[in-house]
């Protein structure tokens, strides 16, 4: 990098910053002659239902997480509905939930009957605030579902802690957090359950695809009666007489993306390796422009499923929309991040989890209230987040056109926010 002065910003009339195509340096998932093999292997073998290349794929978890238990499912979600079913809820328990995550740590709750209490996020790792959860425990919390946002473990010391004193069961859902670790843990070891998700975009992706580990016999046993409709028979009686009708859905995973997972979940930890080679130097150079990138703290091994840096609003210079205007104008791929807060969306604001978890009958003053403005730190610190590329494949080159283009933006804020207050 030369230490000159920046030149002019693109989007008041310079060079552009970012002049390298990062389509390749952003290419995921990364397939590659071994993915083609195993599909084309299980497609030659014949059997697309039961291929054994899926209880393969349940060994390869088990044995690196050293569980008792790795159950594949169609995709994440429906594992994570297998979790809560797996916890024997009953209609009208409480789980403690965080707003800022993809709906599915959540909604599938709703249809075993329990009402997700959504608590707000903690500002530094954006994951389930200990304070705010436990002040929401009330006698009909029964469970907490704790989130690794975008693969940076949650506080689990204090939400661990909560979970024992309440006597609260701890659903982990790792969907973002392949190879992270806490405290020399894996995060998929922490809960009572855990769940990862294998859609397309994930650190270990199957195209579709969910996991679900337990080390606990009842759990997979209810997990295998809900939908497993090949576990089932191979139950001990009494749980094996539900083989003929499972509990009304069918969870298992497709052998094809099973191959496809098995392949990945192996360069899995070299691929997360480079992400996060990558990612540790254009955060060292952000932090020194004084962003926050979320950086793990010394006991934390992040991963990076994406890669979200924070803006302080408070410094207000440009704003934030003004920031990723200019640097889109850049040539950067900058987004806002894009999960809506799922206590904002309509089935909760209008009412209609009532009726999913069977509760519609209940008088208003016993339903939750699900309003708009509940968390507002949630909400606040959501809207100070950029979403970068997480570059799984990108050489220094490309990192340091970034780099330039952050410096050139703030070099010119002032101009920039003035540009921007005159165009809005
Ligand atoms: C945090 C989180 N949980 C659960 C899921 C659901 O997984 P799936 O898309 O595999 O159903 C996702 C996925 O996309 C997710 O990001």
């Amino acid at each position: 990098m030369s230490d000159s002065k920046p030149s002019l910003p693109h989007i008041l009339g310079g060079p552009k910053a970012v002049t390298i195509d990062g389509t390749e340096a952003n290419r995921w998932p990364i397939i590659t002659e071994e993915d083609q093999a195993a599909v084309l292997e299980v497609l030659r073998d014949g059997d697309l239902s039961l291929h054994p290349v899926t209880r393969q794929l349940e060994d390869d978890y088990r044995n690196y997480f050293d569980v008792r238990h790795a159950i594949a499912h169609c995709n994440g979600t429906a594992a994570l509905l297998a979790a809560f079913f797996a916890l024997d809820l009953q209609p009208g328990d409480e789980v403690l939930v965080p707003s800022a995550t993809f709906w599915a740590s959540v909604v599938p709750m709703l249809w075993v009957g329990a009402i997700p209490v959504f608590c707000e996020s903690e500002t530094q790792r954006m994951g389930l605030d200990p304070d705010d959860a436990e002040a929401k425990i009330t006698p009909q919390t029964r469970a907490m579902v704790v989130v690794h946002l975008w693969g940076m473990p949650s506080r689990m010391s204090a939400l661990l802690d909560i979970a024992r004193r309440h006597n609260l069961k701890v659903i982990e859902d790792a969907s973002h957090a392949h190879g992270a670790t806490w405290r020399g843990r894996k995060c998929g070891t922490l809960g009572d359950i855990s769940v990862f998700s294998l859609q397309g975009s994930k650190l270990a992706p199957a195209g579709e695809g969910g996991i679900l580990l337990t080390d606990d016999d009842t759990y997979m046993q209810r997990v295998a009666s809900l939908g497993d409709i090949t576990r089932i028979l191979e139950l001990p009686s009494p749980e094996q007489r539900f083989a003929a009708t499972s509990f009304g859905i069918k969870t298992r995973m497709a052998p094809l993306s099973a191959a496809v997972a098995r392949v990945q979940f192996r360069h899995m930890p070299e691929r997360n390796r480079r992400r996060n080679e990558n990612l540790r130097y254009l955060s060292t150079a952000l932090e020194g422009m004084g962003f926050n990138t979320c950086l793990s703290p010394p006991h934390v091994e992040r991963v990076y499923f994406e890669y979200m840096i924070r803006y302080d609003d408070e410094r207000g210079n440009p704003p934030i929309e003004a920031l990723m205007e200019a640097l889109r104008a850049e040539g950067c791929d900058a987004q806002w991040p894009r999960y809506p807060l799922v206590h904002q969306q309509p089935i909760f604001t209008e009412g209609c989890f009532a009726k999913i978890a069977g509760i519609a009958g209940r008088s208003n003053s016993t339903l939750p209230a699900y309003t708009e403005n509940a968390l507002p730190k949630t909400e606040a610190a959501n809207r100070q987040f950029l979403k970068l590329p997480a570059f799984p494949s990108a050489e220094p080159d490309l990192l340091d056109q970034y780099i330039a283009a952050f410096k050139k933006v703030l070099a010119h804020a002032d101009e920039i926010s003035a540009a921007w207050c005159r165009s809005t």
